[in-house]
């Protein structure tokens, strides 16, 4: 299942998190990709916005990963792998570790690079964001399982519904 979605603006990216985020279940992985600047952190800081997390949102770049307390008491990580290379890299930051705790929320930017390690195996959902101009970027959200072919199926709907979509 594939939603190509144009956001007009900052704030259609910011409530598009939002909206998303209202289909997550308990315990999700969300992979982001896409150019500097195309959209990735505004879209997070919507989604972790609409979970309750009253905190400003901004890269962790230095950091690596951030962690949020969601308003049902739930871990929301904010990941960035941009400065990351190998797989070694990403998984010496122990980010690995709430993959697996079943109660986590992680959102990774630039984290398509995940992909090439061959025990990733997470039921996971993938936005990939490109620029069109100053104020336009495309959104996809691609899902490559049942379970989230039936989350996007719903979302899309949502998107139509908020006159998002066509
Ligand atoms: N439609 C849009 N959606 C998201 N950001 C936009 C949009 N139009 C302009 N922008 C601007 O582009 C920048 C996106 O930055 P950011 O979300 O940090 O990107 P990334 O995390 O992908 O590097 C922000 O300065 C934002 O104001
Ligand atoms: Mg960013």
């Amino acid at each position: 299942m594939i939603i190509e979605f144009i956001s007009k603006n900052p704030e259609m990216t910011k409530k598009t998190g939002t909206l998303f985020s209202k289909m997550l279940g308990r315990f999700e992985v969300a992979l982001l990709s896409g150019e500097l600047g195309a959209g990735k952190t505004t879209f997070i800081a919507g989604a972790a916005s609409g979970l309750g997390i009253k905190e400003n949102i901004s890269s962790p770049s230095f950091a690596i990963f951030n962690v949020y307390t969601t308003r049902n008491k739930r871990k929301f990580i904010h990941a960035d792998l941009y400065r990351l290379d190998s797989i070694d890299e990403i998984i010496n930051t122990g980010i690995e570790d709430y993959f697996y705790d079943n109660k986590s929320i992680v959102f990774i930017e630039w984290g398509t690079k995940l992909m090439l390690w061959d025990y990733f195996k997470m039921d996971s959902v993938e936005i990939e964001f490109s620029y069109l101009n100053d104020t336009k970027r495309m959104i996809i959200f691609k899902s490559s399982s049942r379970r989230w072919d039936k989350k996007l199926e719903k979302f899309k709907a949502v998107l139509k519904k908020c006159r998002y979509l066509e």
